[in-house]
């Protein structure tokens, strides 16, 4: 497709258009997948700006998405939610994709923390279990779909950034803590990320195991790698929606995914809710 590079000034038309909207300094971003909106109806004194009403943004197409930031207070964080997020399989640009957190990083953003829903690829995952992602695939990217493709935007970040630590230690060994005391039993693995829209053939996923991938999805790694140029610590879970299909004895839906985000959302609530009071 036709790649729309974003600028600085639209960056920061958009982020001055959040700020006429709300007095909230968010502190942290908060990316809510598919099914797993729940958590931002948790949010206190919440402004709330449907993406329609900002200059430059696209518009989340997708059931089960809502498509609007939600910004408040969480825990005694201030915090703004995706609720609902653009991805690159709807016909944005990377650039457009992504655009939410540049305009976080420019209203003042430090952490990012995403979910997401995935296929398990792990053989002991099962649907309902959540993953701490420690490292992702960038298949998107190898393929010549990065975020950071065009001008760099030096005022933001580096043209080459290191992503040795895509997702942060120290947020990740919070997280376990948090999940443990919680009685949550948290996976761990990687997450790869593809373009979709189509779910993976058989061939697909036992390449994507080979290749060492536990989780797969649609979104997530475009969001980190952005948030990650910006200076951004990123904190990352996957709710697994469904067993990935290696020898192609069953069919994934999407609405399997939205079924077991009911599941999914009250223990990766739990866990960023204690991610947050403890940061
Ligand atoms: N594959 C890709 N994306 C997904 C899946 C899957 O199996 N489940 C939820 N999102």
């Amino acid at each position: 497709m036709m790649q729309t590079y974003i600028s600085l000034e639209q960056i920061d038309e958009a982020a001055h258009a959040v700020q006429t909207r709300t007095s909230h300094k968010p502190r942290v971003g908060l990316i809510l997948g598919s099914g797993l909106n729940g958590l931002a109806d948790s949010v206190q004194k919440a402004d709330f700006i449907p993406y329609g009403d900002l200059p430059h943004f696209p518009v989340s197409t997708v059931e089960g998405h809502a498509g609007r930031f939600v910004i408040g207070d969480l825990e005694g964080r201030s915090v703004l939610v995706m609720q609902g997020r653009i991805h690159y399989y709807e016909g944005y640009s990377m650039g457009q994709v992504t655009l939410p957190v540049r305009v976080m990083q420019r209203l003042g953003v430090e952490t990012l923390i995403v979910t997401n829903a995935a296929g398990g690829v792990h053989p002991a995952f099962i649907p309902g279990d959540v993953m701490l992602i420690t490292d992702n695939l960038n298949l998107m990217g190898m393929s010549g779909l990065n975020p950071l493709m065009g001008p760099n935007l030096d005022e933001i970040g580096p043209r080459f950034p290191d992503m040795s630590q895509a997702y942060d230690r120290a947020l990740c060994d919070l997280a376990r803590k948090v999940a443990k005391e919680a009685a949550i039993n948290l996976r761990e693995g990687v997450y790869a990320g593809l373009s979709g829209p189509s779910f993976e053939s058989p061939a697909d996923l036992r390449f994507l195991r080979l290749a060492g991938a536990d989780a797969v999805g649609m979104s997530t790694v475009p969001e980190v790698i952005v948030g990650r140029h910006g200076g951004m610590r990123a904190l990352g879970f996957s709710g697994i929606s469904n067993k990935a299909n290696l020898d192609g004895s069953t069919v994934t839906t999407h609405q399997e995914v939205i079924e077991a985000g009911k599941v999914i959302t009250p223990k990766i609530e739990k866990i960023i809710r204690g991610v947050l009071r403890e940061m």
